[in-house]
């Protein structure tokens, strides 16, 4: 299919700070690709100077064959943004907000219409459409806000941690929807500091942290930086350095990193190790009130490379 985002050697210094430093990925057409990183890490600057927002300081984007510092117009084109704050107005009724988006897009007459009305029905909100939307949820914003930057069927949407502090059922829906849109043919870059959506939703893979990717690939290929090895989490009712210490001192134990309430141990073998870290933790007066033995996901590859929890 070919390359259709390509970043080269990003980067964006505010004064001292590179919130972007040296960041360079590709995005294949037809794929759903992932920036997964704590808060700081350079996901929104990232994105806005892939939308033409703000302006790197150096590096190169091209969306779609046209490169972004000299035909920002012809990249807005392609692009759709879902950005991390809503953007509509709020006295306006969703169909209403949809209708000046879509104006701005260049859209009218029945062109217009047909593009409101099947973006209204894509965000599950056709029976609500004329109610303002500051009586809406903001699960119901966030779809319509979704609803907004695809009016116009853009080649790529680019979404910015789209599902952050909304219901569960309105975040299925959001899920959901990225997979519809990608099975249409809409490429997807989709930022999120939430493993759990960027392990079920995108076909490859970049871990960013303080303005830097860390890692990258498939999730396969992610996993892989674990390799071979048992996550145990173990919760205990206090976690002091003290007890990490001892816990890293064990035979068996490669890693040992504090999660919110828990321990999560990186081992080759979990078999051998488990009566020891219990003995241990009891030892040291942390009592264990549960343990599993799971295999490596994002959370725990992030954990290895930084040392923290994605969601510190
Ligand atoms: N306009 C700005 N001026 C100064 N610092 C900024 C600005 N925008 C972002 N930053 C800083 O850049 C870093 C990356 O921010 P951001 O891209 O928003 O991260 P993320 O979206 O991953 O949470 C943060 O340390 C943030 O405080
Ligand atoms: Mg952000």
């Amino acid at each position: 299919m070919g390359t259709i985002v390509e970043v080269r050697g990003l980067v964006k210094r505010f004064g001292e700070l590179a919130a972007v430093d040296d960041v360079s990925f590709a995005i294949e057409q037809g794929e759903i690709f992932g920036l997964l990183g704590p808060n700081g890490a350079g996901k929104t600057t990232t994105i806005s100077m892939v939308s033409c927002l703000i302006d790197p300081t150096a590096g190169s984007i091209t969306v779609d064959g046209n490169e972004v510092a000299t035909a920002p117009g012809a990249v807005k084109s392609t692009l759709g943004v879902v950005p991390q704050e809503i953007a509509l107005y709020p006295t306006l009724s969703a169909q209403e907000n949809l209708a000046f988006w879509g104006q701005m897009y260049g859209l009218s007459g029945g062109a217009l219409k047909s593009a409101v009305a099947e973006a209204l029905e894509l965000a599950g909100l056709a029976d609500r459409a004329k109610e303002r939307v500051e009586k809406y949820s903001g699960g119901m914003k966030r779809r319509i806000n979704i609803a907004a930057g695809i009016l116009h069927k853009p080649k790529v949407l680019l979404m910015d941690e789209p599902t952050v502090g909304i219901d569960p059922q309105s975040r299925n829906h959001i899920l959901e929807t990225v997979k519809q849109l990608n099975a249409a043919g809409m490429t997807v870059l989709y930022t999120s500091h939430y493993m759990e959506e960027v392990e079920y939703l995108c076909d490859r893979i970049a871990i960013m942290d303080h303005g830097k990717i860390i890692a990258s690939g498939t999730l396969n290929e992610l996993r892989d930086v674990v390799g071979g090895m048992d996550v145990v989490d173990v919760k205990v009712t206090e976690v002091t350095d003290c007890v990490l210490d001892r816990v890293r001192e064990i035979e068996g134990v490669k890693q040992a990193d504090r999660t919110d309430g828990a321990i999560q141990v990186l081992t080759p073998s979990s078999g051998s190790v488990l009566g020891k870290l219990v003995a241990t933790l009891e030892s040291e007066g942390a009592h264990v009130t549960s343990i599993t033995v799971t295999e490596p996901n994002l959370e725990s590859v992030f954990l290895h490379l930084t040392g923290k929890s994605l969601r510190d």
